[in-house]
Order: C-alpha cells, then structure tokens, then sequence
C-alpha cells in the first residue's frame, strides 16, 4: 500500500513537472535553464550578464531558451545562426519587442515599429540622409574636422596638458555632430543645453533595459502597476528629447528652403516633392521628431563611449599608438586635415577601429528583436512573439572565431602583405535588413577624430602611472559595455 502510493506520488509529480516544465517553455522545445517562477533568470542577470549567457551556451548549445520575468527570450551566442535568422530568414525574426508604452501619445520613428511599410520607408529616407557626405554646408567631412578642432581648442584652454576625464566631451562632440547634421546648428563646450541632451539620452537608454522591461511590464500585466522608476524616468526623457525636435521642426517650417541644410530640410523637401506627385508618404512632421529622437538615443552615447574606449585603448597600447601614428604621418601628414579617401591607404587604422569594436562589444546584445510567427527552427518550435536576443559579445569573445579573444590586438586584422582583413565574424552594428543606420556615419566620426586627435597629440596617462598598469574595468550601463573612468593627458607632439 506504502509503495504504491509512494510509485503513484511520484508518477504524478512527474506529470506534474512535465506539464510545468512545458508551460514554462511556452511551446517551445530549445534547451535551457529554467529559472524561478514568475522571475525567471533575472536573479542572475546583474553585472556581466552578456557573460553569463555566454557562458551558459556551453551547456545548452548556441541557441537556447530561457525566461526573463514571464517573457519568453531565445538567446543566440553563434554567428552561424545569427546570420542564418537575421540575413537569411529575415522577414520571421526582424520585428520589434519594445515594451513601448501603449497609454502615452509619444512620435514614433522606425527603430520601435515591426519590419513593415512605414518602418521600410522612414528608415530608407533617413540612411539616405545620413550616409550621404554632402548633406549641409559645410559638408559632413568638414563639419566632423570642424568638431575635432573645436574639442581640441577646448581641451588646450581648458586643461593645458593636465589629466583629464575625456567622455564627457566626447560625448558633447558626437552630440554636436548629430545637432550639426539633424538642425545645421552646434552647442558650444561646457554648455548646460547639452548635457541636458545627454542626459536625457542616457535616461531614454537606462528604460530600453532590456531585462527590467519583460519583468516589470509583466508585473504590470498581473498586479496593475509597476515600480519601474527607470521606465518612468525613460518616458520622460523621451518626450523631453521630442520637444527639442518638435521645436526645431517649427523653426525650420517658419524659413523657406533654397537649398536644404540638413536632415529637417531635406526631410521636409521629400514632403513637398510626395505631395506634389500626389503619392502618400509615412513621413510626416510627427514621424521627423520621431525619427530625429531615435538618431539622438542611438547615435549619441554608443559614439561617444566608443570613441572614449579607443583613446582608453590607445593610452594602455602605446605601441598599438605609435604605430598608428606612424601610419597618419605617412598618409596624411601633419598639415591637412584628414580627408575620408585618405582611409583607402591606412590598413592599421581600420584594424584599430575593427578590433576596438570586437574586443570592447559596446552593445553587447541587440535591442530585443521578435519572432513574427510560429516557426520550426532547426527542429526547434519557436512561438511567435518570443524576443530574440543576439549576443555580439560571445560572438566577439568567442574562440571559435578568435584566437586569444580577450587580448587587445589589432594585428589580428593585418595580414603578410600588410592588407586589412574585414573580419566577417565582427558585427558591432549587426547584420540583415535592421543593422543599425549609422554605421556609415560611425566609421566616418571614428576615422577622422582619431586621425586629427594623434596627428597633434601623444596620448599619454597622467604622471606617475604607467599605461601597462591603466586598469581596464568596465561595467554595463544604459544598454552599452563602458569602460570605467580614466584620466589622459593630449600631450603635444613635438617630435
Ligand atoms: C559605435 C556606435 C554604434 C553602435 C555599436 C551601434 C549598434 C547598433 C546595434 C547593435 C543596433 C541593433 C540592430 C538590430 O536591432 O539588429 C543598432 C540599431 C540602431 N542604431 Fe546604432 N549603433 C551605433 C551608432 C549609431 C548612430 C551614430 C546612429 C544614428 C545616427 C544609430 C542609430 C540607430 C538606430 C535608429 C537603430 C535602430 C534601427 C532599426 O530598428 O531599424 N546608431 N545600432
């Protein structure tokens, strides 16, 4: 009798734990591990946590599933799959999964709509306008040279060859950058408009977590409230940024466009021109502010503490710098500025900018992406509405794709005849039809800022510490991997 009540307890707890089990996996079958109800995995997603599932790829493999709060996330740590789900198979795994607030009338751009029409249209408009170099006058080349020379004015008046912390600025430059292009206008340095710019930037960025999102939307959905105060915080600053451009658009439309200066007028050039060949368009003046509002949040902080982690980078290498040096002096020399076909013949620098962006994975997994329908994947049922995150730090970290990949070494990318080798396996701005719009802009920022920066500066760290012994520590914050504060000293070349 014992036993058999024993033999029967245990067949329905196992039943029990199947239909469990099943539930928790929402229909799906991918392996993974199975975290606490209601929470999920979020206790253990503090801190490093693009490690963590990297780190759990080796025991579920480069594809697996698991909750984070109640939502349902499949985690990609392969390039092989990454490429197969968003190049190739990209109409079934492009879509959004912003917890975008239904109850709050904000502009939208593209970057929060589902791979549709309008999303098709608003981005095309806006590459198009950012990639080309001859948007306003003076032109992008020279306006990114201007900025670069206005930084390092500030940098001499300001701290005369003394430490100092460099994000801050290099954050108002690509500030300045994105204002210059967007509203053909700049803010000066030490300014308040600006850092309340970037600020509100960072704040957007803080309530795009891609982990308090899911669990505490969901507990909105049980309990009819949330206390997610970086949400709060996050849709505040988004209408503060909407206000800025819903200003600027209201100057532009009160000046009449002889020749288009920037990104409003061209944008409203486009308008006139559907308008006049009686064809309907996405693109109105909600859209603009919309789409004006996503450059801002992506464009400004990812640039900026990239470019802080090169001049980290640059300062901890000294040999990586001078070799670099050696390069610009070759090509460029001392008494021009430098020019964006000047790149064609600088091999070393590409390989900097390349594996700066490998070794630092700035975004170390990708705005949650969503399965569009149920699918069968490799064997594996996947739901629709399930997010897909792309993990580009494994990618970047993996030994698979890299030898030693937590050495610092832009070598790599060099190869015997002295030629850069684009690494395939290196996607900081991902791959398919949603990579991120500024990458052309970046590659561009990056280039002539540091070219211009060393061809008048050795970048050395401040007295009485060696650049072996700068402490590389980083921490992730707002949705990007920075490297912690560091102080430099733009020493004037005299060599
Ligand atoms: C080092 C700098 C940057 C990095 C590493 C970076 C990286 C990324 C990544 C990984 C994505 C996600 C793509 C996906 O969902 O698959 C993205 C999207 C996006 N980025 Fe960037 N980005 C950078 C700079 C910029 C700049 C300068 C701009 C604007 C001028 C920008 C605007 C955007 C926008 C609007 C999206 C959303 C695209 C869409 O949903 O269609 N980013 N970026």
């Amino acid at each position: 009798m014992i036993l058999s009540t024993i033999i029967l307890g245990g067949l329905l707890l196992m039943v029990a734990g199947y239909y469990w089990r099943k539930s928790i996996k929402g229909g799906c079958n991918l392996p993974g591990p199975i975290g606490f109800p209601i929470i999920g995995i979020y206790p253990f997603l503090n801190g490093e946590f693009f490690f963590y599932l990297f780190r759990m790829g080796k025991t579920y493999g480069d594809i697996y599933h698991c909750r984070i709060g109640t939502a349902n996330v499949v985690v990609v740590n392969s390039f092989e799959i990454t490429e197969d789900m968003l190049r190739k198979k990209a109409e079934l795994f492009n879509d959004r999964a912003f917890g975008t607030p239904e109850n709050i009338d904000i502009p939208v751009g593209f970057a929060e709509l589902d791979m549709r029409d309008k999303w098709k249209e608003l981005r095309n408009i806006s590459v198009s306008i950012l990639n080309n170099q001859n948007v306003g006058e003076p032109s992008l080349y020279e306006m990114i040279n201007n900025e670069v020379t206005n930084l390092r004015k500030f940098v001499e008046k300001t701290f005369q060859q003394k430490p100092f912390n460099i994000r801050p600025l290099l954050l108002h430059s690509m500030g300045n950058i994105l204002i210059s292009l967007m509203f053909n206008r700049r803010i000066e340095y030490g300014h308040k408009e600006m850092e309340t710019l970037i600020r509100n930037v960072h704040d957007t960025l803080l309530s795009m977590n891609p982990f308090h999102s899911p669990l505490f939307s969901q507990l909105k959905t049980y309990f009819g409230f949330s206390t997610d105060k970086d949400l709060f915080r996050g849709q505040e600053a988004i209408g503060k940024i909407v206000n800025i451009c819903e200003k600027e658009i209201e100057k532009h439309l009160s000046n009449s466009i002889e020749k288009p200066k920037d990104f409003i007028d061209l944008c409203l050039t486009e308008i006139e021109a559907k308008k006049q060949d009686g064809k309907t368009t996405f693109l109105t003046h909600n859209s603009m502010s919309g789409i004006c509002e996503n450059l801002f949040v992506g464009g400004l902080d990812s640039t900026g503490q990239y470019l802080t982690w090169l001049i980290h980078l640059l300062t901890k290498y000294p040999d990586v710098q001078r070799r670099l040096r050696d390069e610009i002096d070759d090509v460029i020399g001392r008494n021009r500025n430098p020019t964006l076909s000047d790149r064609d013949s600088m091999p070393y620098l590409k390989a900097v900018l390349q594996e700066t962006h490998r070794y630092a994975s700035i975004v170390p997994v990708a705005i949650f992406h969503r399965c569009s329908k149920d699918i069968t994947y490799n064997n594996y049922n996947i739901p629709a509405g399930f997010y897909i995150m792309i993990n580009y730090y494994a990618i970047h970290h993996s030994e698979r794709y890299f030898d030693n990949p937590s050495e610092f070494n832009p070598s790599r990318f060099i190869n015997q005849q002295g030629d850069f080798i684009k690494s395939k396996y290196v996607i900081p701005f991902s791959i398919g039809p949603r990579v991120c719009p500024g990458e052309v802009l970046v590659q561009r920022e990056s280039f002539l800022f540091l070219a211009q920066i060393l061809q008048h500066y050795n970048l050395i760290p401040p007295k009485g510490i060696s650049p072996e012994s700068m402490p590389t520590t980083i921490r992730y914050e707002a949705g990007g991997i920075l490297v912690s504060d560091f102080d430099v000293v733009f020493s004037p070349r005299t060599d």
